[in-house]
Parts: C-alpha cells; sequence; structure tokens
C-alpha cells in the first residue's frame, strides 16, 4: 500500500518533496520529473531553487499531467504557462525538455498518442508529483475513468470547473475540456507522490487511500501501484481510519529508506 506521510504543513510537505527530488537529480542529472499544476504542487516548487543552487538542472527532463484544450496559449492560467512561471523559470530547467499536453484544437486529435510517444521516448517519468481534485480526479482523470487510459481528451466534471474558477475571473471562462495523461499513463511512472492539504481534500484522500479501488475515486488507483508516497497535512488526514498507524510507522522508519 501507499506510504502515508502526515506532515505539519504545506510547506513542511514541500520541503519533503523537494529533498527527494533533488536527490534524484544528483543521482540522474537526466531525470525525468512527472509535474502537476494547481495549488497542491506549489509548496514543492517553492522550495526547490535554494536546494538546486550549484545542482546541474540543465538536462533535467519533466512531463506535465494535463493542459485545458481550446485555452489561448497566452492565457497566464493555461498550464503552459504556469509550469513556465511556477517551474521552469524559477528552477532554471531548459524549456526545450519540459512538455505539456499540446492543448491546441487543430492537433488535438493526435495530441494524446503524440504525449505518450514523448514519455516513452523519454523513458518513462521516474517521480510523478500528484494533486488530487475534491472529487477523487488524479490528472484530469475523472470519475469513471478507465486505469488503463493513456493521454487523451476528458470533460472536466461541473465541481472541478467550480473548484478551479478561482484561477479565472468567472466560471464560464473556466474550459470545459481538457488533454490530461490517463490513469495507465500515471501509474507506468516508478514513484507516485500524491500530495494533499487542507480539510476539503480528506475525503478524496481517504477514498483513495482506504477506500475501494473503484473507477468512481480515480484516485484510488494509486493503490495498484507498488510505490507510492501520500504526502498531507493533518486537515486532509482527518478522515483517514489508520492515521495512527501511519504516524507509528512513519516514526519508526528505518534511516536508510529514503521517501
Ligand atoms: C493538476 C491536476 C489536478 C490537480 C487537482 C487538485 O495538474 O492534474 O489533478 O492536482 O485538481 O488541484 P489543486 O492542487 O489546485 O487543489
Amino acid at each position: 500500500m501507499a506510504e502515508v506521510i502526515i506532515v505539519a504543513d504545506a510547506k513542511a510537505a514541500g520541503a519533503l518533496v523537494a529533498d527527494e527530488i533533488v536527490g534524484l537529480i544528483r543521482h540522474d542529472p537526466d531525470v525525468v520529473l512527472g509535474l502537476a499544476t494547481g495549488s497542491t504542487p506549489v509548496p514543492v516548487y517553492e522550495a526547490l531553487p535554494e536546494r538546486l543552487r550549484g545542482v546541474d538542472v540543465s538536462r533535467v527532463r519533466g512531463f506535465a499531467l494535463d493542459e485545458y484544450v481550446g485555452i489561448d496559449p497566452a492565457h497566464p492560467e493555461s498550464y503552459r504557462n504556469v509550469i513556465r512561471r511556477e517551474v521552469i523559470e524559477p528552477l532554471g530547467l531548459d524549456p526545450e525538455r519540459i512538455h505539456v499536453p499540446n492543448g491546441a484544437i487543430s492537433t488535438i486529435e493526435h495530441a494524446g498518442e503524440d504525449y505518450e510517444r514523448a514519455i516513452a521516448a523519454a523513458g518513462g517519468v521516474e517521480l510523478q508529483i500528484l494533486g488530487i481534485g475534491t472529487d477523487g480526479h488524479i490528472g484530469f482523470n475523472e470519475p469513471g475513468s478507465s486505469f488503463a487510459s493513456s493521454t487523451r481528451v476528458k470533460t472536466l466534471t461541473a465541481q472541478t470547473r467550480q473548484d478551479n474558477a478561482r484561477f479565472f475571473d468567472s466560471i464560464d471562462q473556466v474550459p470545459m475540456h481538457c488533454i490530461t495523461q490517463g490513469l495507465g499513463t500515471i501509474l507506468r511512472a516508478r514513484h507516485l507522490v500524491l500530495l494533499a492539504f487542507g480539510e476539503g481534500k480528506a475525503e478524496a484522500v481517504a477514498g483513495a487511500v482506504e477506500g475501494p479501488v473503484t473507477a468512481s475515486l480515480p484516485g484510488s488507483a494509486i493503490q495498484l501501484h507498488p510505490r507510492v508516497s501520500v504526502v498531507v497535512d493533518e486537515a486532509a488526514a482527518s478522515r483517514l481510519q489508520h492515521a495512527d498507524y501511519y504516524r507509528y510507522t512513519y516514526d519508526n522508519k528505518p534511516a536508510w529508506q529514503g521517501l
């Protein structure tokens, strides 16, 4: 099962995951990282620049989880721009090596296949950062998504559009469609690191970690993966039945084990 790490706050989670990522880059300068957008991964991205001082990041590669379909590429909330602003620029990565699914309508028919090919050609993702939606989605795999799915177009649920309206002037501006790595794609990454903060995520986290494995809660797909770290604050952990066991396990974790 997933290793569940309950931390004091988002900053502590960011530090923990950033340390792991820096270790990976030092070990393999060509490492392929799986990048998430939204609010959740921000503490990780904010913790990285100071830790990467003096580290060669020129060859690091990355693949974002998703993009809105048909969004103006110049829109500040297109994930291409979010990744540039929050990851590429502050970390000093090579923009040529960091990929975001192409949400342009003119090429959307083959954009999913193109993305899958690019991930495979890079040798797959080493560490995939994940957030989780209040409806249990990972990437933008909304309830009902196949566990075998690859990168493809999905329709965002009303709840996800409502949740993401905070990034736009109004809910009407939140795109209806997205292109997202599939659950199958995500499960092919070698290490999944799912982060969640706040009471609003507690139910989705409990379902993903302890609930039945079901397409109705796509985050539960993590239970099928051999190496998963779930890093949550107390509020997001508040609905976990076995929280005490997770704390006990982490407190007694051997020093030689990484994240
Ligand atoms: C973002 C993504 C989504 C978000 C999820 C949570 O690339 O794939 O699954 O991780 O919607 O969003 P936040 O972090 O904004 O609460």
